[in-house]
């Protein structure tokens, strides 16, 4: 099987270690990427913090025509970019052509709002000490980002932090998951077709040991991590004078209250606890329903559920495939087991098959189960009956994350409600958590982050304001 290179300052090169990718479904090999040595990571922050005043000066037409190639390349290579991310990360290829459907909107929604980047003209004189005088506040990149992706949305993920740091003019490494790095290392086929300067961008297989030194070089002022919770605060802890962003996790609530149409919420309750294998940081987890309709909510739930197709992820038909490795799997049934071992009741799934576990929904779970009250990343949702609206907001409070809460009501008022008390980045009415807009900001309070996401909010996120004050004007 031919060796993947890596992306050196925008060149192929090659090193002495290799990576082996298997398909999380049947463990057969998708592809091994060559694996940058020390000195190759060294040339690769060197010529990234050599270019920065060269990328921070590009014209804004050149950044905007760079990110509409990648996106139109994308879309030329969807298919292919799809079966390879279904490939190396067990993803069902319905799913995976929707990551590249949503990639090619992220580099084109970056290539607009670059266009819109331009700044802010204030009048001073608003007060007689500033007479004539007129601040122009610009946005500045701090420089190269060390972009540290994770392996559930393998394209995308990587999408959301190089497409706003072409965006600002900032030289961007990747880090992919080791797990998954096959379909960075194809987005970076396409971003060297761009003709972006020496320096621009490196995608850098290394292992999760060798991330630190990376974290650590100074001539790397900003870190974009999305991942597990422990890794990021020991990112935020290790370098706690860089810009560190943090895209975190969650046990993301879904809200049915009486007035909602059960049917609907039911059925997007059902795919979207699963979908990925419920490796998403926004799947439904807790399912918080109000008692008057639980019963039946319950049972239509159920239903969906067990209509979901399980299977191979390669397959059209298939809505739910793998966890990304059999470790994972096992986790995922262990954790079910302590709450089935605590006094929870599985209504359905609860068995695994290798890294595939079924669809599970459980309820009468204690709320300090680890299902309850850490992320499962994986296909299962707790049922959290309530007497009332004030509950139902109170128990989705009642974590240590807060990402994003789905509400189904068809109370305008009670979505207010929602909107103004859910402690969280995101409240979606009348849908699932799960849902994400990728030009919206995206972000979580509580531990599930820090920072925002979203073209215009990572562009505002990767620079700073500068103030410059003209003066003796005639305004
Ligand atoms: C995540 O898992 O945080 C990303 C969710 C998404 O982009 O849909």
């Amino acid at each position: 099987m031919d060796v993947r290179p890596f992306w050196l300052a925008g060149s192929p090169a090659t090193g002495e270690d290799e990576l082996t990718v298997t398909n999380p479904h049947d463990g057969r090999v998708v592809g091994v990427a060559s694996v940058p040595d020390p000195g190759q990571v060294e040339q690769a922050v060197a010529a990234a913090h050599a270019v920065r005043k060269q990328a921070a000066a590009l014209p804004i037409h050149v950044r905007a025509e760079a990110l509409a190639h990648i996106s139109r390349r994308l879309a030329e290579r969807a298919e292919e970019t799809a079966r390879l991310i279904s490939a190396e990360n067990g993803k069902p290829i319905f799913w995976a052509r929707g990551e590249v459907g949503r990639a090619v909107s992220t580099f084109r929604f970056a290539a607009e709002e670059t266009r819109r980047f331009s700044g802010d003209v204030q009048r001073l004189d608003t007060e007689p000490a500033a007479a004539g005088r007129l601040a122009y506040v610009s946005r500045q990149p701090y420089g190269p980002v060390l972009a540290v992706t994770p392996f559930n949305f393998p394209l995308n993920l990587v999408a959301h932090k190089v497409a706003p740091a072409i965006a600002v003019g900032a030289p961007v490494i990747v880090k992919p998951a080791p797990a998954t790095p096959l379909s960075a290392l194809l987005l970076g086929e396409i971003i060297a077709e761009t003709g972006l300067p020496e320096g621009m961008f490196s995608v850098l297989p290394v292992p999760n040991e060798r991330a630190g030194a990376l974290v650590d070089d100074p001539r790397l002022p900003v870190v974009s991590f999305t991942g597990s919770g422990p890794v990021g605060y020991a990112i935020k802890d290790r370098v706690p004078r860089k810009h560190v962003t943090l895209e975190l996790g969650g046990n993301a609530a879904a809200v049915v209250l009486a007035d909602a149409d059960l049917d609907w919420a039911a059925s997007r309750v059902a795919l979207f606890s699963n979908y990925q294998a419920g490796q998403s940081c926004i799947a439904v987890q807790r399912v918080i329903v109000e008692e008057p309709v639980a019963e039946a909510f319950t049972a239509k739930l159920v239903a969906a559920v067990e209509g979901l197709v399980v299977g191979d992820p390669a397959d059209d038909k298939t809505q739910v495939g793998p966890l990304v490795s059999v470790e994972a799997a096992e986790r995922v049934e262990q954790w079910v087991a302590e709450a089935v071992a605590a006094g929870a009741t599985v209504l359905t799934g609860g068995t695994r098959d290798g890294a595939t576990v079924a669809p599970t929904v459980l309820t009468g779970v204690p709320r300090d189960a680890k299902v309850v009250s850490e992320e499962v990343f994986g296909p299962v949702m707790v049922l959290q009956p309530v007497a009332s609206v004030d509950e139902a907001f109170a128990v989705a409070n009642d974590s240590r994350f807060g990402l994003q809460a789905g509400v189904f009501t068809s109370s305008l008022e009670t979505a207010f409600r929602a909107g103004k008390e859910l402690e969280v980045g995101g409240v979606i009415i009348g849908d699932v958590p799960s849902y994400r807009a990728d030009q919206m900001p995206y972000g979580g309070v509580k531990e599930s982050g820090i920072g925002r996401e979203g073209l215009r909010s990572a562009m505002e996120d990767y620079t700073y304001e500068k103030v410059m004050v003209l003066t003796g004007l005639t305004l």
